[in-house]
């Protein structure tokens, strides 16, 4: 059912009216800077066009957004507000980790709490809608982009992006009402992250199984919990970009998935059309975007100079034009813009700046993200220790990442001010970041290694290194930062590895060096006392990898759940030549999906499986946790399945659940998990998600490699 007043409002437009809601600019068409995420044309565009556009992306300031609301206002005939857009990835002005560290949380809650305060910062700065979460399925560390995702388990992803979509829109989806929510548009619909050799924009070409099985299932959960906006992906989908893709936006999108809102292009998509060769000017690229299904044109000229025309030659086309209007209508009604087209702005208290208690769920976050690889009995750090905190990244406040453009980083806290704190013996020698290590710093840095009982060494990407057009052929550390680890290793032997990275990186020429590998990501404004907890064992590390980290990049794509191929590598058959193998590495990951350390330890016992509901095909698992240890330890049980015959190739492990665990010292848990067969239901070759008697292996442990296999159970 359609709102009468938005039918009305839509009968009283003009075609050039119409067109005009549907085009998406910067703040720079309204003489004000904005953000620039993707290349700029120049366009002549007249007065009158400018004051019946639709939507404005990236603002920087509720400054910027109220001046040209109300001028937009005073101009315009309809006088329909303009809904403000932007990137909205990880925290607003105050900065969480990056989504793939937020991943390594596997907690929804935290990140519901994030995305909800995020929204709080961004609606009190006049944004509507953020062009998040990223719903990516990824498998290539060599793609920047990875930064951005939920990993590489679709499951988990699928929980994740919901998660998101909650926090920002609320439980109930009232953005009408709470003002301090605003709308989600998830992103890129479809396939983006599975660009060919990990380099961003390249080509996409996948089978519908693996789209169906892998790529769908977080934007279908997020669609689920009521995602206002889809935004499509650049690349192409069988063979034709998805900005131009009607069978994709069409069938699988509006149909399959049941989205009713709101569709919009990425960044010059529809323009692009053409340097693709898929149209030859910027008409065609509007009539094959229109036509595909794309409602609103984010940064190109297309729709606004072609549209009407196009519009007019067809006009059994109307209706379509009609029903595009009226979604982008229907979503400022929604987030009650006719009625106060200053949302937000008025509630914003202008006088405080970095809430503290943002801050301090950002602390959180980074305690809870960070991934301890390795640790030979060196961390956490003790009082009494001489310890010399070394490399680019030891004071530096580059730890941000991409997507963080309202954050400033003279807010952010560095390594060195969180360690500080601490009242350690503490001897820090930085360097500037983004320049190669020189002979004398790391010469310098040595002589202060062999002065100290323990070395943090801080090095890792800078913000520039991943995220969008960041696309890497290799993946060691760069700026001769795998020196300074090998040269300072000779002087001490005690090196705890501090990584700052948007990625997986390839540690292997370099971990046999450290002692202890700590993975901080890109840990947002807190990350220095988050770091500084826990390296002294205040917190106990309790990420866990969201995305595997591979020993080489030649393995990427790289997941934990490849396909069963015909000659599987196992133990028993090594010395053969004709299996799926490298000759020069080995197949799996160097740090797989779902491992990371604590500072204790515990035993999984007494595993059962009990079938409680034959008719509803529901079962139990139970495991017992036990830890023997005089220290309290949290885990994170990890559950997973093998179906052991099926029509299609299939994964050899799947993620089904987890649960995170505080196991008191010297104390046992008892754990259930309640799964249901529908969780065993797989695509299969018609496309369809179903369930097919048979078979399922269970298997339970600490991460995708070493879960032990505790039964089977038949359907
Ligand atoms: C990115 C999108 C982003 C958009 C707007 C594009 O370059 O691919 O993810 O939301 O710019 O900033």
């Amino acid at each position: 059912m359609k709102d009468k007043h938005l039918v009305e409002l839509l009968k009283e437009m003009t075609l050039a009216e119409k067109v005009g809601q549907l085009v998406q600019l910067t703040p720079d068409f309204f003489a004000q800077g904005g953000e620039i995420t993707g290349p700029m044309q120049q366009w002549q565009m007249s007065e009158a066009q400018s004051y019946q556009i639709g939507s404005v992306l990236g603002t920087h300031t509720a400054e910027q957004v109220y001046t040209i609301q109300k001028q937009y206002l005073e101009k315009s005939r309809l006088k329909i507000p303009l809904v403000f857009m932007a990137d909205v990835i990880h925290g607003y002005e105050t900065i969480f980790p990056i989504p793939l560290a937020m991943a390594a949380s596997f907690d929804e809650h935290l990140i519901e709490k994030a995305a909800k305060l995020a929204a709080k910062e961004a609606a009190e700065a006049g944004i509507h809608v953020t062009f998040s979460p990223m719903a990516d399925y990824v498998k290539d560390a060599r793609w920047g982009r990875v930064l951005e995702s939920n990993g590489e388990d679709p499951t988990l992803s699928s929980v994740l992006t919901a998660a998101y979509v909650r926090g920002y829109q609320g439980a109930t989806n009232n953005l009408n009402k709470d003002k301090k929510r605003i709308a989600a548009c998830v992103k890129h619909f479809v396939g983006y992250g599975a660009a060919e050799g990990g380099r961003d924009y390249n080509t996409v070409d996948l089978s519908d199984l693996e789209i169906y099985q892998n790529y769908l299932p977080a934007f279908k959960a997020a669609i689920d919990a009521g995602a206002a906006l889809v935004m499509t992906s650049f690349n192409t989908v069988r063979g034709i970009p998805a900005t131009a893709n009607q069978p994709l936006i069409q069938d699988v999108l509006r149909k399959k998935l049941g989205f009713e809102g709101l569709v919009i292009s990425d960044w010059a998509a529809v323009a692009e059309l053409i340097a693709h060769r898929v149209a030859a000017d910027g008409e065609e690229a509007a009539k094959k975007a229109f036509h595909a299904g794309i409602e609103m044109d984010m940064m190109s000229d297309c729709y606004m100079n072609s549209l009407a025309q196009i519009i007019t030659a067809a006009p059994e086309l109307q209706q379509q034009l009609d029903q595009a209007v009226y979604h982008v209508l229907k979503l400022k009604d929604r987030l009650g813009l006719f009625d106060d087209p200053y949302r937000g702005l008025n509630e914003a208290d202008l006088s405080v700046h970095l809430d503290t208690d943002t801050r301090l769920s950002t602390r959180e976050a980074a305690e809870k993200t960070a991934v301890l690889l390795k640790n030979e009995d060196i961390l956490p750090l003790s009082k009494n220790q001489k310890i010399a905190l070394i490399g680019p990244k030891a004071d530096s406040k580059d730890i941000f990442g991409a997507w963080s453009w309202i954050g400033k980083q003279e807010d952010a806290v560095s390594l060195k001010e969180g360690l500080s704190e601490k009242h350690l013996d503490l001897s820090v020698l930085s360097y500037a970041e983004e320049e190669v290590l020189s002979d004398h710093y790391i010469e310098e840095a040595c002589k202060l290694a062999e002065q100290s009982d323990v070395v943090l060494l801080a090095v890792g990407e800078s913000s520039e290194e991943s995220g969008e057009a960041a696309s890497l052929t290799k993946l060691t550390l760069s700026r001769r930062q795998d020196v300074l680890v090998q040269e300072i290793a000779k002087h001490n032997p005690n090196v705890v590895l501090i990584l700052f990275n948007g990625r997986p990186l390839v540690l292997s020429d370099i971990e046999e060096s450290c002692k202890a590998i700590l993975i901080g990501w890109f840990p947002g404004s807190e990350g220095g006392h988050a770091l500084a907890n826990l390296l002294t064992g205040t917190v106990e590390p309790q990420g866990r990898l969201p995305m595997s980290f591979p020993r080489s990049v030649g393995q990427l794509p790289l997941t934990y759940g490849q396909l069963s191929t015909g000659r599987p590598k196992t133990p028993d058959n090594q010395d053969q030549k004709y299996i799926s193998r490298y000759m020069d590495e080995e197949n799996d990951a160097l740090y797989p999906f779902g491992f990371g350390l604590g500072y204790g330890s515990c035993e999984i016992e007494q595993t059962t499986i009990t079938h409680i509901s034959e008719e509803e095909g529901l079962y139990e698992v139970n495991a017992r946790l036990i830890n023997h240890t005089e220290k309290a330890h949290r885990t994170l049980l990890q559950l997973y399945s093998q179906d052991l015959v099926t029509e299609v190739a299939r994964p050899i492990r799947e993620l089904k659940q987890w649960r995170k665990v505080l196991v008191p010292a010297k104390s046992s848990i008892d754990i259930t998990f309640n799964i249901s067969e529908t969780q065993f239901a797989y695509v299969h070759s018609d496309l369809l998600l179903k369930n097919d008697p048979g078979k399922i292996a269970l298997y339970i442990g600490f991460d995708s490699k070493q879960a032990d296999k505790i039964g089977e159970i038949a359907i």
